[in-house]
């Protein structure tokens, strides 16, 4: 299983921001991870498909969207249209998550699921088979540089296992709170896509920093007991 490493652009220079995800792109990202925030799911407000859509035109990443927002089905066809790759949500934020996993891979788009530190593992059993992506949120949603919330490293292998399980190529996703450190606990317990917002953003140089973070990564993933089992 190969290990990604997701930038989050949610602490950057928002007057500055097509170059700096051209320097991702040219430094090694896998992929882009766009934050969106609704003020209501989460206090915090951010950006919608129209700078999704102008940041499409200026890289060939994939973009990958975590949407934090409520009934987060109203805004599939406008992330589709402006040319996403993945949709993740946030299992809070669904009745009918199932329904809503359907209608983001109807729509051709990678679907991911998402779960905040106190939510349970359980709201997957009867969906991990159906999904690209699991989120497990390491800090609470809403702002970047916040801490890892060391808890969720039960819940990492435990959802690593239960991917094993099930058979899934699913990735793994952390989000909150990564850095040299925590990366290397997140992909012991069976991470293996990573979401840095900002411990890399404040590098002066990114390509390395993307070296250095893959390198740490990939060290952590072949000593791992996950590894082994794959
Ligand atoms: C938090 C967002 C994260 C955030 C990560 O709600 O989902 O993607 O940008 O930023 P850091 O890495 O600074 O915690
Ligand atoms: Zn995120």
């Amino acid at each position: 299983m190969s290990i990604k490493i997701a930038p989050s652009i949610l602490n950057a220079d928002f007057s500055n921001l097509g170059a700096l995800i051209k320097k991702l792109e040219s430094g090694g990202a896998d992929d882009i991870h766009l934050d969106i925030m609704d003020g209501n799911f989460v206090p915090n407000l951010t950006f919608g498909p129209l700078i999704v859509a102008s940041l499409r035109k200026i890289t060939s990443l994939p973009l990958d969207v975590h949407l934090m927002v409520e009934n987060p089905e109203h805004y599939f066809k406008a992330f589709a249209e402006a040319g996403v790759k993945s949709l993740t949500i946030h299992s809070e934020t669904c009745t009918h998550l199932h329904r809503s996993v359907q209608l983001i891979k109807d729509m051709g788009l990678k679907a991911g699921v998402a779960l905040n530190p106190a939510t349970p593992l359980g709201v997957l059993e009867y969906i991990v088979q159906d999904l690209d992506v699991v989120l497990l949120m390491t800090v609470n949603p809403g702002w970047g540089g916040q801490e890892f919330i060391p808890a969720v490293c039960g819940k990492i292998q435990e959802l690593r296992k239960m991917l094993l399980n099930a058979g899934s190529n699913a990735d793994l996703q952390v989000d909150g709170g990564i850095n040299t450190t925590t990366i290397k606990a997140a992909v012991d317990c069976g991470a293996n896509s990573l979401v840095i917002g900002s411990a890399l953003l404040k590098e002066k140089d990114l390509t390395k920093a993307l070296e250095d973070y893959r390198a740490v990564a990939a060290e952590a993933a072949a000593g791992s007991w996950w590894h082994k089992v794959k």
